[in-house]
């Protein structure tokens, strides 16, 4: 009887299992940013067959070329005759400037793939998640079954780019513009002028592009309009910055009437802030901003304007006679009624400014210096300097976007940023005013970033603040999950066509030469530049002129193996490594770790006769014997977990004293291992 039973029931198994959808791992999402519901079904659909596109109307002309460029890259350029549908469905011509819906749902069966949103940005938003959604396996590429429905957390969400410090050619800016559509980034601010150079083509004011830089190089109006096309076909609004009054030396050398002093300028090749500002109690000044925004006004169409506002510390008009005298018949001056105060008088600039913009319907947006009592609310606050810029402008009643925390230039992690929020749990302001919190920026400042550097600068940390703007703040709050998904973001950004991976590969080989590279770049990938704004520091003087192609600019803004190094290190240190908690894990980790230390320790002796023969890389050479000898205290340290040894007072100052010196920069670059070095070399230092 038993058997029979026994029998039966396999053979009912049998069935069960031939009858069920087949059972395979759900997949772990790659996505990112991560949509704000998924579900996550059991089958699949393969991509062997390519989708069949079906899409009926479509009123908004940029979809149908979306849609093949995507099909394109996931299955080759050819329209299929049959197989399985990808449908698309959606109600109206999304209108970004407008902050249109950009909600979307997106299906997939073992059947087809399906399309629904209310607008066409919904569209180009599901169709950025599709091209994140297959899987290889076994040589076989398929998507797995799902169900998306998605909108973004914030309605701005946006990156910066300085085109003035250095000068980024329009298909710099088209890659870059691909990147954000890949993450569903949608507002591209063009910072467009700067001490340094004035960059977009003024036919009213010809010598602003062609005299304020020392290059001469601009985006002409057809490329401006080429660019805006470009983005608006990937559902991205493009604001300008016309940075003022300070940050404006390119502007005064092309048209020295617009001044405060009697100085003479020459185009600024520096990068440290000059204070330098135009004039702000001349008539003529605004018949010149007029002119010049009834021209650019026109020339960018969206309802945004950003004129700038930050770094003026007023010496300009402080020091001008004229200029302290108007101050004071207008009564602008501080509480004890005699000393002048500048922000009065930047205010009543910023009114006027504010009233030509309002003139040509724009909307100004202005860094959070500008804010002040006087302020026309409706003036949007951009925060970068903390985040309280951020709180007392919506206090005031002013829209807001937060940048404090988004700058990529300033070398801080991934992590650093995902962590950042708009609006944190604990955010002080109320329901009405978290309103007007529109979101945020990246900001890539261009003073140690080139057109040739410049991608590796952005992404992939860009990414992150993408996830924190657009996707639900409960759903991601992992660390190690962003970090899990950052480098497939960077995969597909490749095949976008971004050159954050091969540049620095390429700056290393230029600087190897003639010799084997791998050991550069054994040292280059554990370097970052220093942090903040500390490369303006550091005994080097830089000009717009200095070439950024010297072993810091090949190192990653966050070095992913020192990071792994940090996690391997915390893993050994939580008990892997003593004798009692010995496991095969445990054990492979410190073998792992040891493999790491033994590669660091040899690489200088391979790397210093190079640093001899080629006087570029020089410089380096301490960071080199400094990794080396890290490593080789590390190593002596594995030793004693393993042995079970309590290290000697002596050997503690050594370690300390090794890792001190190893701290110090050469070259503007630092090594990114020693925090975590310190965590297993000294006891008690405990994991951040
Ligand atoms: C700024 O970084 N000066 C806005």
């Amino acid at each position: 009887m038993i058997g029979i039973r026994i029998c039966l029931a396999a053979w009912l198994g049998l069935w069960l299992f031939l009858l069920a959808p087949a059972t395979r791992a759900q997949p772990a999402p790659n996505l990112l940013p991560l949509p704000a519901e998924m579900h996550w079904g059991k089958d699949r659909l393969s991509l062997s067959k390519p989708l069949k596109l079906q899409l009926d109307a479509s009123p908004d002309p940029a979809v149908r070329p979306a849609v093949r460029r995507l099909l394109t890259r996931l299955q080759g350029p050819a329209e299929p005759a049959a197989g399985p549908v990808l449908q698309i469905r959606y109600g109206r011509v999304g209108q970004p400037e407008k902050f249109d819906e950009e909600r979307y749902s997106l299906r997939v069966t073992p059947m087809g793939v399906s399309i629904d949103a209310p607008t066409s940005l919904g569209v180009l938003r599901a169709l950025a998640t599709l091209e994140q959604l297959p899987v290889t396996e076994k040589k076989q590429r398929y998507l797995p079954e799902v169900d998306i429905q998605d909108q973004p957390r914030f309605a701005w969400r946006g990156l910066l780019i300085d085109a003035a410090r250095h000068f980024m050619p329009v298909a710099v800016i088209k890659r870059n513009i691909d990147g954000m559509a890949a993450v569903k980034l949608n507002v591209l601010h063009w910072h467009l002028t700067d001490d340094q150079g004035f960059r977009v083509e003024s036919q009213v004011f010809p010598r602003l592009h062609t005299v304020g830089s020392t290059d001469g190089l601009f985006y002409t109006q057809a490329q401006v309009r080429e660019v805006l096309a470009y983005a608006a076909a990937r559902g991205i609004r493009v604001v300008p910055e016309f940075d003022m009054p300070s940050h404006t030396t390119s502007w005064i050398v092309a048209y020295p009437r617009l001044k405060s002093n009697d100085s003479t300028y020459a185009p600024y090749t520096s990068w440290r802030t000059t204070n330098v500002a135009i004039d702000p109690t001349r008539e003529t000044t605004y018949t010149f901003l007029d002119s010049l925004f009834t021209e650019m006004t026109a020339l960018f169409p969206d309802p945004y304007f950003h004129a700038g506002g930050d770094e003026n510390d007023g010496r300009n008009w402080r020091r001008t006679p004229r200029i302290v005298a108007y101050m004071q018949a207008n009564k602008m001056v501080k509480a004890d009624g005699k000393t002048v105060d500048k922000h009065q008088l930047q205010t009543y600039f910023n009114r006027r400014v504010l009233a030509l913009l309002q003139k040509r319907g724009k909307t100004m947006i202005g860094w959070d210096e500008i804010l002040g009592p006087d302020l026309p609310r409706e003036t949007v606050i951009q925060s970068w300097r903390g985040k309280k810029g951020l709180v007392d402008a919506a206090k005031l009643g002013h829209p807001v976007l937060l940048s404090n925390g988004y700058y990529l230039d300033l070398n801080n992690t991934a992590a650093s940023s995902y962590l950042t929020d708009p609006l944190p749990p604990d955010s002080p302001l109320t329901p009405v005013e978290r309103k007007l919190v529109l979101g945020g920026e990246a900001a890539m400042w261009a003073e140690f970033a080139d057109s040739v550097v410049l991608d590796s600068r952005i992404w992939p940390r860009a990414a992150a603040v993408a996830e924190r703007l657009w996707s639900p703040q409960a759903s991601t709050q992992s660390v190690a999950d962003l970090y899990r998904r950052l480098p497939v973001i960077s995969a597909e950004l490749e095949t976008l066509g971004l050159r954050h991976r091969i540049v620095p590969e390429l700056l290393l080989k230029q600087l190897a030469g003639s010799s084997n590279v791998a050991p550069l770049r054994t040292l280059a990938e554990v370097l970052e530049p220093v942090k903040e704004y500390k490369r303006h520091f550091q005994g080097f003087t830089y000009t717009t002129a200095t070439p950024l192609n010297r072993l810091v600019d090949a190192a990653p803004a966050e070095s992913e193996v020192a990071r792994r190094f940090g996690i391997l290190v915390d893993s050994v240190v939580a008990g892997g490594a003593t004798a009692a908690g010995r496991t095969a894990a445990s054990q492979r980790q410190v073998a792992a770790l040891r493999a790491q230390l033994l590669r660091w320790q040899a690489n200088d002796v391979v790397l210093q006769p190079q640093f001899l023969l080629n006087p570029t890389l020089r410089e380096y050479g301490p960071l080199s014997t400094n990794l080396a000898a890290v490593a080789r205290l590390l190593l002596e340290r594995l030793m004693q977990l393993q042995g079970g040894q309590v290290p000697s007072a002596a050997w503690l100052a050594a370690a300390k004293a090794t890792l001190d010196a190893a701290q110090a920069p050469a070259g503007q670059a630092e090594l990114a291992v020693v925090k975590a070095a310190r965590r297993l070399a000294i006891p008690s230092v405990s994991a951040p």
